[in-house]
C-alpha cells in the first residue's frame, strides 16, 4: 500500500501550466498544497439592474450584515415566482409562503418532492460529522475548499455561494472565515441547502448570517442565473439545475474522493479496497467547461475514543459495514490515513433547458442520496 508520505506531501501530479497554492502551514509534513490545473475564472461583473435589495438573509443581524447588493436568491418550489422574506416568512407573490424556523432557515422541500419521511443524511450522521469536524481534522480540507472559491469570485462587487448538499454546513463557515479575513464577508452571500433538515438546522444555527433552507438538489429553489459560484462536496450532481441556477460565466465546484482518499480506512473495511477513480463528472455536460482542477492532499492522523467511528459516519461505507466492523471501529482510537480529494472547476458556458419533469424524475432516481461523488 503506498502510505502518505510516499509522495511529496499535499502535492499531485500534474501536467500543464499550473500553479500550486499554500496554505494552511509550511509546506512539508503535515502541511496542506493545492495544485491548480488551468486558471481561475473572471466573470464579468454582476449588471447594475440586478442589483436589488437582499431578502436573501434571515435574523436582524443577518438583515443588516448583508449587503443590499446581493440579490434574492431562493425562488418559491410551487410557482417559481422569487421568495421575498418577512420576519418571519419567505412569500411569494401568489401567496405561498413558508416560514422560517427558530434556527434561521426555511423548509422549501415540498411533501410530494420527499421521497421518504425523514430524507438525506440522519440525526445520528449529522452529529457524527459535526463531531468530526468540531475537531478539526478537516480543516485544512475545508480551507483548501474555501481558497479554491475564493480564487473564483468575482473580483468586485456582490458575489452567490451556494453550497449545494450542505450537510451539517462546515464549508461554508470555514469560507466565511476565510473571506471575513480578506473583508470580502460583507459582499458575499453564503447560501447552503441539503435534504436533510438535521444537517440545514445545524447549518443555520451555527451560521446567522448565511442563508439555509432544506432543499433537494435535483429541484434547487433558486432563481434562474442567480448564482455566482455552485459548490457540491462529496455530494450529489444535477447538471440541469446547476446549469439553471448558474449564471453564464459562473463556476461550478464539484469536490470529492482523489484516489488516495482514507485508503487506510478503507483497509479496516475491506480485504481488497478499491482506489476511488476520479471522474469528470460534468465534462460531458452541454453548458459546461472544464476550466481547473485542484488537489487537496494531507496526511490525517486521528487521536481519541469515537474518532475513527465518527469517520465511518462521514463515509457511505455506514451503509454497507456490518456490526462486528462498527465494534471494532468505536473500539479503536488511533488511525493513520490521508485525505486525498480533488476539485473540479468548470465555468458555466451556455444557458441550458429547464428539465422537464419527466427529467428531473430520471436524475432524482438515479442519484438522490447517493449520486455524484458521494458514490465512493
Ligand atoms: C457526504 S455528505 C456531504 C455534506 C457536506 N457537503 C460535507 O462535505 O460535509 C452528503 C450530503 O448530501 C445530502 N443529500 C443527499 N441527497 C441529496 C439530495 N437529493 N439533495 C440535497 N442533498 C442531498 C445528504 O443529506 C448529506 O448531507
Ligand atoms: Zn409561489
Amino acid at each position: 500500500m503506498r502510505g502518505p508520505g510516499d509522495r511529496e506531501p499535499g502535492v499531485r501530479p500534474s501536467c500543464g501550466s499550473g500553479t500550486r497554492v499554500a496554505f494552511g502551514g509550511r509546506a512539508g509534513a503535515g502541511a496542506v498544497l493545492v495544485t491548480v490545473k488551468g486558471h481561475g475564472r473572471h466573470h464579468a461583473d454582476m449588471p447594475a439592474a440586478s442589483r436589488r435589495t437582499s431578502a436573501g438573509a434571515h435574523g436582524k443581524d443577518a438583515m443588516h450584515s448583508i449587503t443590499p447588493a446581493v440579490p434574492p436568491v431562493f425562488r418559491c418550489p410551487v410557482c417559481a415566482e422569487p421568495l421575498e422574506r418577512d420576519d418571519r416568512t419567505f412569500g411569494c407573490v401568489n401567496a405561498h409562503r413558508f416560514d422560517i424556523a427558530r434556527e434561521g432557515y426555511v423548509n422549501l422541500l415540498l411533501a410530494q418532492h420527499r421521497h421518504s419521511k425523514d430524507p438525506g443524511y440522519s440525526k445520528e450522521m449529522i452529529a457524527g460529522r459535526r463531531d468530526f469536524f468540531d475537531a478539526g481534522h478537516y480543516q485544512k480540507l475545508a480551507d483548501g475548499v474555501a481558497e479554491t472559491i475564493a480564487s473564483y469570485l468575482p473580483a468586485d462587487g456582490p458575489g452567490v455561494v451556494v453550497d449545494a448538499g450542505c450537510g451539517e454546513g462546515y464549508y461554508l463557515r470555514r469560507l466565511r472565515h476565510l473571506l471575513a479575513d480578506r473583508s470580502r464577508e460583507e459582499q458575499t452571500l453564503l447560501c447552503g441547502m441539503d435534504i436533510s433538515k438535521h444537517g440545514v438546522r445545524v447549518a443555520a444555527k451555527r451560521d446567522p448570517k448565511g442563508l439555509y433552507a432544506v432543499a433537494g438538489t435535483y429541484r434547487m429553489p433558486v432563481l434562474t442565473d442567480q448564482v455566482d459560484i455552485l459548490l457540491t462536496h462529496f455530494s450529489p450532481v444535477s447538471a440541469a439545475d446547476f446549469r439553471r441556477v448558474v449564471k453564464p460565466g459562473g463556476i461550478v465546484l464539484v469536490g470529492g474522493p482523489a484516489e488516495g482518499h482514507l485508503y487506510a480506512f478503507k483497509e479496516l473495511l475491506y480485504d481488497t479496497p478499491a482506489k476511488h477513480e476520479v471522474s469528470d463528472l460534468l465534462g460531458t455536460e452541454p453548458g459546461f467547461e472544464l476550466i481547473g482542477t485542484h488537489s487537496i492532499r494531507y496526511p490525517l492522523s486521528l487521536h481519541g475514543p469515537g474518532q475513527v467511528a465518527n469517520l465511518l459516519l462521514m463515509t457511505p461505507f455506514y451503509w454497507s459495514v456490518g456490526d462486528e466492523t462498527r465494534a471494532k471501529l468505536a473500539a479503536m482510537d488511533h488511525l493513520d490515513t490521508e485525505v486525498d480529494v480533488i476539485v473540479h472547476a468548470y465555468r458555466r458556458t451556455t444557458t441550458g433547458q429547464e428539465p422537464n419533469e419527466a427529467g428531473r424524475e430520471a436524475a432524482e432516481e438515479q442519484g438522490e442520496g447517493m449520486g455524484g461523488v458521494e458514490d465512493w
